[in-house]
């Protein structure tokens, strides 16, 4: 089996490299197409680097844009190859424009397409991130779900029949990668942090990040934790964050660095006294490594999260942060609803079946 796989953010080539592995250790090839929605080397080369993703075959440079035109560029460069390149099987990952862009590329050039992380609802349309996982589900033939929950809201929009409860390729990529992450990392030693010491924070939605009266309160609510806080910056944020941060009380506390890596991220959530964040990843990440989360988004896809006690929704206004950050616990127990680390096994033993299908129809 030859598969076509579509990666262009950074969430994506984490959740891709586990997948990669499998693919590999089962014999089959993989067409890697790097959509170049991230650009940075913090934002894509450092994976490709720590991870076992195989390279990209190809880079197709979309580069940054508004959003639609973002998705047209994806589409239009992605359709290109795939009509060019033979593969049995086309996969995308998790909500981005990139995931649209591909997905829509595989139906136009008649490839099947699968969908991994399939099923996610925050219910907020107003999201870029929900807007592309409703059309990419419904564009897609096999959708993979990383939990039982995702399966019901797949159910709700009459997809069950091409829905499969495969676990989370986030989990493999900590089950895998966290005792290497553990040995090697430098970065508690680089930055003079305690286990225990700090809290880790990432910003990055749309919806946090561009309104500066937003993003001003979030700095601040930052800013006046007990502890300091870490503060890796992702490029949309760093656009916008200048003023705050210099106007922000207590703005010392706050240790605003580059993106980074997978391995320096896993270390710095799994001794963090708290992750505080409004990505999707971590929110699980903080779970799968024991550590606990404040979501600074208003709600999840993510509901396990919040169900077992390991993470509470607190929005972006200050005082929520401050009682969440007060009110921390750590459950006792993990919610088993992830799978068991071996996500990327039943995945590639569901492409084969696709790829089958398709090849006998
Ligand atoms: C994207 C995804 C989001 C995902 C996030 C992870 C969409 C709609 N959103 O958001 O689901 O959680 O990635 O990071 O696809 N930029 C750089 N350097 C880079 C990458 C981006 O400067 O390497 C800048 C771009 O110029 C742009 C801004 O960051 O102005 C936002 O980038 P974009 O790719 O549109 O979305 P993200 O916010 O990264």
């Amino acid at each position: 089996m030859r598969v076509a796989t579509i990666v262009g953010a950074r969430p994506q080539f984490i959740k891709a490299a586990p997948l990669s592995a499998a693919l590999e250790e089962a014999g089959h090839e993989e067409l890697l197409i790097h959509t170049g929605q991230h650009y940075d080397a913090s934002m894509s080369e450092v994976f490709f680097r720590e991870l076992p993703i195989r390279e990209p075959d190809v880079n197709l440079e979309v580069g940054s844009g508004l959003p639609g035109n973002q998705v047209a560029e994806v589409l239009s460069r992605t359709e290109a190859v795939l009509l060019a390149e033979q593969s049995d099987v086309v996969v995308v990952y998790g909500d981005t424009n990139s995931t649209l862009g591909g997905a829509l590329a595989a139906r136009k050039a008649g490839r099947p397409l699968a969908h991994v992380e399939a099923g996610l609802r925050s219910w907020n349309r107003g999201m870029p991130e929900e807007e592309n996982r409703v059309l990419t589900d419904h564009a897609s033939d096999l959708l993979l779900c990383p939990t039982p929950t995702a399966v019901e809201n797949l159910e709700r929009e009459g997809l069950s029949e091409r829905a499969l409860h495969v676990g989370d390729t986030m989990h493999d990529a900590v089950r895998q990668f966290l005792p290497t992450a553990r040995s090697q990392s430098p970065i508690l030693g680089d930055l003079g942090l305690e286990p225990g010491g700090y809290f880790l924070a990432t910003i990055h939605r749309n919806y946090n990040t561009d309104d500066p009266v937003v993003l001003g309160r979030l700095v601040q609510a930052l800013a006046s934790l007990d502890l300091p806080v870490v503060f890796p910056v992702h490029p949309r944020t760093r656009k916008n964050l200048a003023i705050q941060a210099d106007s922000a009380d207590g703005a010392a506390r706050i240790r605003a660095i580059e993106p980074t890596s997978y391995l320096d991220t896993l270390v710095l959530q799994a001794e963090a006294r708290a992750v505080l964040t409004d990505s999707g990843g971590m929110q699980k990440e903080a779970l799968f490594v024991g550590t606990p989360c404040i979501t600074l988004r208003p709600e999840t896809e993510w509901v396990e999260t919040v169900e077992s006690g390991w993470n509470v929704l607190a929005g972006s206004d200050p005082e929520r942060i401050l009682a969440a950050v007060q009110g921390l616990e750590k459950p006792t127990r993990k919610p088993d609803v992830f799978g068991d680390g071996y996500a990327a096994r039943k995945i590639v033993a569901a492409l084969v079946l696709l790829a089958d299908d398709e090849g006998s129809a």
